[in-house]
This record gives C-alpha cells, structure tokens and sequence, in this order.
C-alpha cells in the first residue's frame, strides 16, 4: 500500500528527471565533480524509494546523456566507476522492492565491465511489476527517433496508427508516455532527453541542484502535477458549461 497524499488517479504514470546540478553542487562546496556525482546517487536512491512508495508505473532518470562523452575524460571514467558500483550496491534493494531496472541508450562503447552489469541488473529484476525503473545511459532523444526510424522504415510498418507503430520501435517500447518531466538545477530546457515521449509532458523546473532535492520537494512536484490541466491539445469544456455559441467539446 503505497504511503501516498496524491490520489492515485492524480499521480503521474510516468515520471521522469533531468538530474542537474551535481558539478555546480560541488563546486560550491570546493569539491571535485565527481564527489557531485557521488552526493547525486543518494538524491537518487530517495527519490527511487520516494517514486515506489507513491505507486508511480514508471521512472526514468538521465544518467549520462550523447552529449556528456565530451566531458573530461577523468569525469567520464569516475562516472562509469560510480554506475558500476552502484549497480552492484542497489540492486538487491531493488530487486527487494519490486523494481525492475532497465537501460535505455547506446550502451555498444561503454566499458565491458559496465555493460555486463547492466544487463545482469535487467536480467535479475525482469519479472518485478512494482515499478519499473529506466536509467538513460548514452541516451539521446534524436539517437531514440533516429535507430527507430531506420528500423520502422526497414519493418515496411503499414499499422493503421502509425504514431503507435513508431513508438514500438523507441528505446521505451512499451511504456507511457511521460506525464510529468521533472529538471532540477535552474536551467530551462529539455537538453535532447525524451523528445519524442514527452510531447505532451507537464514540465516542472525546479532551483535546487540534484544532491539536495528532497522527497518534500518531490511530493510538491507531485501536487502541483495534481493541479494541472491537461488537455492534449483539445479544448476542456469549463464547470460553468460552455459560454453563448460555444460548441461543448467531446
Ligand atoms: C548532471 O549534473 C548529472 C550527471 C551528468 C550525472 C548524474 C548521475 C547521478 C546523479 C548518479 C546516478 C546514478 C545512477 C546509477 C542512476 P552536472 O554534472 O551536469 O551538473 P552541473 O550542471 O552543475 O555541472
């Protein structure tokens, strides 16, 4: 039974986050990056417990995206080293908690080490059905349209919906879209994550740098979500009925 304050038809099915602000949280404290990221993976292990508790479907958190490999190369093996070890740190938590762990991205030039352990992680949480947690490795959103669209155009799909069609061949085949896109860390802008997944997102930027977010802070992302109006571009007749030669919408 999930600790909730979010009515469960109000709750987001699938979140995800851009985990910003781990060097910026370093660098303000005198300390290396790396030491940012490592502060980051316990912001992250909350907000892994803080998503399960809640009952949300699905997470995706931006790890490592295309564009980071031109990060110093001291910084990009650190991060390698810290996914390894926590890969192995987490997962039997994970698997305890009935949250299965899958990789999206172009995992081919990662170390062999990281590799093998991403898809032992997959293999050994494959039947949990609590939550299903996604980390971006390698991701990029046009690297996700892009290898889809090669092999829809090579499958000759003729599916009468064709938006459906494509989106089984995207790295997250099988998932919601997502509802709400969480950015921590003040900046403004989507940086090439779920492009295509999260048209119609709810987008919620939020100041704190990644280390020091909190499951308060998440719980109010969670209520301002419960606020929102979607309407997936149609138009949402209001409570008082539709004003004089208004037509109601469907
Ligand atoms: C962005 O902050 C953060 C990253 C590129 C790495 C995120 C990784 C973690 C939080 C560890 C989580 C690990 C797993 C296995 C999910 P930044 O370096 O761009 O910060 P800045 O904008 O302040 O420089």
């Amino acid at each position: 039974m999930p600790v909730s304050s979010t009515p469960s038809e109000a709750l987001p099915a699938h979140v995800a986050i851009i985990m910003d602000g781990n060097g910026r949280w370093a660098e303000a404290r005198g300390l290396t990056r790396s030491e940012g990221h490592r502060a980051g993976l316990e912001a992250t292990r909350q907000a892994v417990r803080f998503f399960a508790e809640q009952g949300v479907d699905t997470l995706t958190l931006f790890a490592f995206s295309s564009e980071n490999w031109s990060r110093p190369r001291d910084e990009v093996e650190a991060l390698f080293e810290l996914f390894v070890s926590a890969i192995e740190a987490e997962l039997p938590e994970l698997v305890e908690r009935g949250i299965a762990l899958t990789f999206i991205g172009d995992r081919a030039s990662f170390p062999q080490d990281l590799q093998a352990r991403m898809t032992e992680a997959e293999q050994a949480s494959a039947r949990n059905e609590r939550m299903r947690l996604v980390v971006a490795l390698g991701y990029g959103g046009r690297w996700d349209i892009l290898q889809a669209a090669r092999r829809w155009v090579a499958g000759g799909d003729e599916a009468p919906d064709p938006e459906a069609s494509f989106s089984g061949y995207l790295s997250t085949a099988g998932l919601p879209d997502v509802d709400l896109l969480i950015r921590t860390g003040g900046e403004r802008r989507i940086s090439n994550f779920l492009l295509w997944q999260s048209a119609y997102a709810e987008l919620l930027f939020i100041e704190t740098f990644w280390p020091d977010v909190s499951t308060a802070e998440l719980q109010e992302g969670l209520s301002w979500y419960a606020r929102r109006q979607r309407r997936f571009g149609r138009v949402i007749a209001s409570a008082a009925g539709p004003e004089p030669g208004e037509v109601p919408s469907a």
